[in-house]
C-alpha cells in the first residue's frame, strides 16, 4: 500500500510510504529473502501484456528482464520473445518456448516465430545455436546474410534497418542514425537485397528499432520509413515489426503514451502494404521496458544516515551493482520508504541524496546525467528502515553485476499476494566459482 493520491503505476508527487508490493508485505519480503531484493508484480506484467492485445504479435525484448519465471509468465500471456545472445536463446528454451514456428499462423497470417535472434553480428556460438535449433534471425549487418546462408541454405530472414534517425531517453539508448552501430543502413537496401538473393535467402521480415525510451512522436516517424523500405523489398515480406522503445512514466507528471493511436498508425501502414502485396502481413511490436518496468521494485535497507556539510545522505545496501541505470544514464527512479517500526509516524519530507555501499563515488541513485549528485524528498529515514526503489523491473537485475565482489540479489515474483523466490541470492561460493588460485 502507498500513501499517495497518485494513480497506480504513477510516481507520487509526495514522498511516499510503501508497506506492501502487490499485496505482499515489504517488511516480510525483506525478512524472508534479505536485501537488496528484486520483487516483481505478476499482475502488473499481465496487465501490460494485455494493453498491447491489438497487435498480432507482442515480442518481449527479454534483455529487459530475463528471469525464467518472467519469461514463463510472458509465454502464458501469448507473448513471444526476442533473443540477442546464445544465453537468451537458452533462457527462452528453458522457459518453454519452441525454437521455431509451428506451421500456419491462423487467419491467413504467416506463422509466428516463437524466438527471434536479433543482433548485428553472429559470434561463433550464436551462429551454431541458430543453425542447430532452426531459430529465425533478424540481421543487423549484411555480413550475417552470407554467414547464415553457409550454415542454413534457403533460410528466411528479417532485416533490421537503421532508418537514418533515432531517439532514446539517453544518447546511449538511441539506436538509429549515423551515430549508431545498429541495423542495416536504409540506403544500402538494394545492395543487401542482391546479397540475400545471391546467397539464396528470402527476406520475409522487416524490422526497425530506433531506440529505447523514445517518445511517440519519434516512434511514429518510423512507420513511414518502414513503409518505404518495405516497398523496396516487396512481396517476399510476411512480417513487419515496429521494434520496441515504448516509454513508461518514471517521473512525477509523466503519463502513459497513447498506445491506441500508435497502433492505429501502424495498422494503417500494414493495410496499405497488404493492398500492394496482395497478401496478409503480420504486425509485431517488440517492447522490453513497457512490459516489465512498472512491475519491478528493489527493496534495500538503510544502513547509514550521514551529513556531508549541508547535504544529507542515506546509504543503503543496494548500489550500482544492483541497479545500474542511475549511474549509466542519470535515470530517475521513484523511491518510497517502509519504516522499520510500522507504528512510528513518518515525519516530514526532507531532501536527501541516496547512495549505495560501493567503493566508488558514482554509487549514487539520486544523480542526474553527467554524474551530478542530486537529492530526493523522502520521509525522515533511520538505520533499519527499508527504502524501495520503484519502476526497476526493466534493465534492473539484468544489468546487475558482481562489482566489489557483491553477490547478485535474489528475485521474487509476487502473484495474488503470494511471494515466490524465482532466483536465489548468490553465495560467497558463487562469487569465486570457476576461479583458481
Ligand atoms: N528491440 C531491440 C532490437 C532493442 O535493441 C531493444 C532495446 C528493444 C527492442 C526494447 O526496447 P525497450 O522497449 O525496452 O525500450 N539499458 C537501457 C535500455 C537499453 C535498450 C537496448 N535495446 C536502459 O536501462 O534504459
Amino acid at each position: 500500500m502507498t500513501t499517495t493520491a497518485s494513480p497506480p503505476g504513477q510516481p507520487g508527487l509526495q514522498p511516499v510510504i510503501r508497506t506492501s508490493i502487490a499485496g505482499a508485505s515489504v517488511a516480510d519480503l525483506a525478512r524472508t529473502h534479505g536485501t537488496p531484493l528484486y520483487v516483481y508484480d505478476a499482475e502488473m506484467i499481465r496487465r501490460r501484456c494485455r494493453d498491447l492485445a491489438a497487435w498480432d504479435t507482442v515480442r518481449f525484448a527479454q534483455k529487459a528482464c530475463s528471469n525464467l519465471a518472467v519469461l514463463a509468465l510472458m509465454r502464458s500471456e501469448g507473448v513471444v520473445v526476442d533473443a540477442v545472445s546464445t544465453g537468451e536463446i537458452h533462457r527462452a528454451l528453458a522457459a518453454g518456448y519452441a525454437p521455431h514456428a509451428a506451421p500456419g499462423g491462423g487467419g491467413g497470417l504467416p506463422p509466428v516465430h516463437p524466438i527471434v535472434y536479433t543482433a548485428d553480428i553472429f559470434d561463433r556460438e550464436s551462429l551454431e545455436a541458430v543453425a542447430k535449433l532452426g531459430i529465425h534471425v533478424n540481421c543487423g549487418s549484411a555480413d550475417m546474410i552470407e554467414q547464415l546462408a553457409e550454415r542454413v541454405p534457403g533460410a528466411g530472414i528479417t532485416l533490421r534497418v537503421n532508418p537514418g534517425f533515432g531517439h532514446g531517453h539517453s544518447q546511449k539508448t538511441n539506436t538509429g542514425g549515423e551515430g549508431s552501430k545498429h541495423g542495416i543502413w536504409h540506403e544500402e537496401i538494394p545492395d543487401v537485397l542482391r546479397r540475400a538473393e545471391w546467397a539464396g535467402l528470402a527476406v520475409t521480415g522487416l524490422h526497425m528499432h530506433i531506440g529505447s525510451g523514445a517518445d511517440l512522436v519519434h516512434l511514429a516517424e518510423v512507420a513511414g520509413s518502414l513503409e518505404r523500405v518495405a516497398l523496396e523489398i516487396g512481396r517476399s515480406l510476411t512480417t513487419i515489426s515496429a521494434g520496441g522503445g515504448l516509454p513508461v512514466p518514471y517521473k512525477p507528471g509523466e503519463v502513459h503514451a497513447d498506445l491506441s493511436g500508435y497502433f492505429t498508425l501502424w495498422d494503417a501502414v500494414r493495410k496499405r502494404l497488404e493492398d500492394r502485396f496482395g497478401h496478409r502481413l503480420r504486425l509485431e511490436i517488440e517492447p522490453g521496458r513497457y512490459l516489465t518496468a512498472e512491475s519491478g521494485f528493489v527493496i534495500t535497507e538503510v544502513r547509514a544516515v550521514k551529513k556531508q556539510g549541508a547535504r544529507k545522505y542515506l546509504l543503503v545496501d543496494a548500489g550500482f551493482n544492483t541497479l545500474a541505470r542511475p549511474v549509466l544514464y542519470g535515470s530517475y527512479h521513484p523511491m518510497s520508504l517502509c519504516p522499520a517500526d510500522p507504528r512510528a509516524p513518518a515525519t516530514g519530507a526532507e531532501e536527501v541524496a541516496v547512495g549505495g555501499p560501493l567503493c566508488e563515488s558514482g554509487d549514487i541513485f539520486t544523480q542526474t546525467d553527467g554524474g551530478f549528485v542530486s537529492t530526493r524528498a523522502l520521509p525522515a529515514a533511520h538505520v533499519g528502515d527499508l527504502l524501495v526503489i520503484e519502476i526497476a523491473g526493466a534493465y534492473g537485475f539484468v544489468m546487475a553485476s558482481n562489482y566489489n565482489s557483491k553477490p547478485l540479489p535474489a528475485e521474487v515474483l509476487v502473484d495474488g499476494g503470494v511471494a515466490r523466490l524465482v532466483r536465489r541470492r548468490q553465495t560467497p561460493e558463487d562469487l569465486v566459482r570457476g576461479e583458481t588460485v
